[in-house]
């Protein structure tokens, strides 16, 4: 007989929403539709986007946090512009309710820590909306076994939204790549090379960054070449991993990727090594068979309700989320060392 959980692990949680705005009002729904979770509220300073929500979901409307504390949240989603999120987060965190917040955590470094360090205080949970991670086609990337990756390269470009320009590209769009990144490879880059190029306003719209990953224990390094812009005529997310044993080439927008494995042995492998090296002619072996190629497992899955249900699950277990403040930190930091070695490079931006 399997034995019943306690309570705190099956009580629906009271959630509530700050900000909804463009993001906000998909974590509004998503909150009325997630196993566990119930919209009790939503905050906004507009009245007219907050009337919306209470009209469509029947929750409390305010135009204060406060009011939205008081009326006894368990949780809440934070998505409101970058500058405010620490306020917000703080006082949150300091009347002890869980915080999922957009990312990216914080508009620098030192606010990123602040938040960070508030995380650690109290016992409330704080997870980043890092979404990519729970985008089905990087769950089934995660899933790869025996993936050492080598190099990466990695394309998001957009045409311009007119959103989100207070910031640069770097921290607006690239630093969902560079949360990815930081996972798949377990460390912050130890060298970065950047430029980047400012066309509409002051800040980046587009950036080119290569970045050195340290050595692993095997003593190899691993590279990655991304690039983001906001300028672009068409969207594009595309990933492209190579590790010795695999390869994984990925298109998000499309919901489907490839991985290429080895399909002779060592021994196979050591013949066509010997071949090579004795100049022999190889024109006639078909490379095609040499490899295994087979479609990326992807399942089907919305990440932010995804991203909503792996918050649900670490407050009820009272673990750590999967993206931690430290990892929201950690992206932050290596946004701004991007955008100081574009400025470094000659890049014209504030
Ligand atoms: N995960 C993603 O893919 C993704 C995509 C876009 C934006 N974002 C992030 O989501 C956050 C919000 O972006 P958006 O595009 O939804 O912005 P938005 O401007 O569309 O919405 C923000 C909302 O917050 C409200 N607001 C502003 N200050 C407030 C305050 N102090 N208290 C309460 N409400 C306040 C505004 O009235 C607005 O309704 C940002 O951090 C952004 O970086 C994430």
């Amino acid at each position: 007989m399997s034995a019943t959980p306690p309570a705190n692990q099956t009580a629906t949680l009271r959630f509530g929403v700050v900000g909804v705005g463009r993001m906000g009002r998909h974590h509004a729904r998503l909150c009325t539709q997630v196993e566990g979770a119930d919209l009790v509220g939503v905050v906004d300073a507009s009245e007219s986007r907050r009337a919306e929500m209470v009209e469509q979901y029947g929750c409390d409307g305010f135009a204060n946090l406060d009011d939205l504390i008081a009326s006894g949240v368990d949780a809440c989603v934070v998505a409101t512009p970058t500058i405010t999120h620490r306020a917000i987060v703080e006082t949150l965190l300091a009347a002890g309710v869980h915080c999922l917040v957009e990312k990216p955590l914080a508009p620098d470094p030192e606010e990123a820590r602040c938040i960070a360090e508030a995380s650690q205080r109290g016992s409330a949970i704080l997870q980043v909306g890092h979404v990519v991670r729970f985008d089905p086609v990087m769950v089934a990337i995660r899933q790869i076994q025996g993936l050492r990756p080598r190099f990466i390269e990695i394309d998001r470009v957009s045409p311009m939204t007119f959103r989100s320009v207070d910031v640069g590209v770097v921290l607006d769009m690239m630093i969902h790549d560079l949360d990815v990144l930081i996972m798949l490879i377990g460390a912050e880059p130890a060298e970065i090379y950047a430029n980047a190029v400012s066309v509409l306003g002051e800040a980046e719209d587009v950036c080119n960054a290569r970045l050195v990953f340290p050595p692993g224990p095997d003593g190899i390094a691993c590279t990655a070449n991304v690039t983001a812009s906001r300028l672009a005529l068409k969207t594009e997310r595309k990933i492209r991993i190579i590790s010795e044993d695999t390869y994984v080439s990925a298109d998000f927008a499309l919901r489907s990727g490839t991985v290429v494995r080895k399909a002779v042995n060592e021994q196979q492998l050591g013949q066509i090594r010997e071949r090579f090296r004795a100049g022999e002619d190889l024109s006639t072996l078909n490379y095609l068979e040499l490899v295994k190629v087979e479609p990326l497992a992807v399942e089907a899955g919305e990440p932010l309700r995804l991203q909503l249900e792996s918050f649900v699950a670490a407050i009820r277990r009272g673990g750590h989320p999967f993206v931690d403040a430290e990892a929201g930190f950690a992206a932050v930091r290596t946004a701004q060392r991007i955008v100081d070695a574009a400025r470094k490079a000659g890049a014209r931006m504030v």
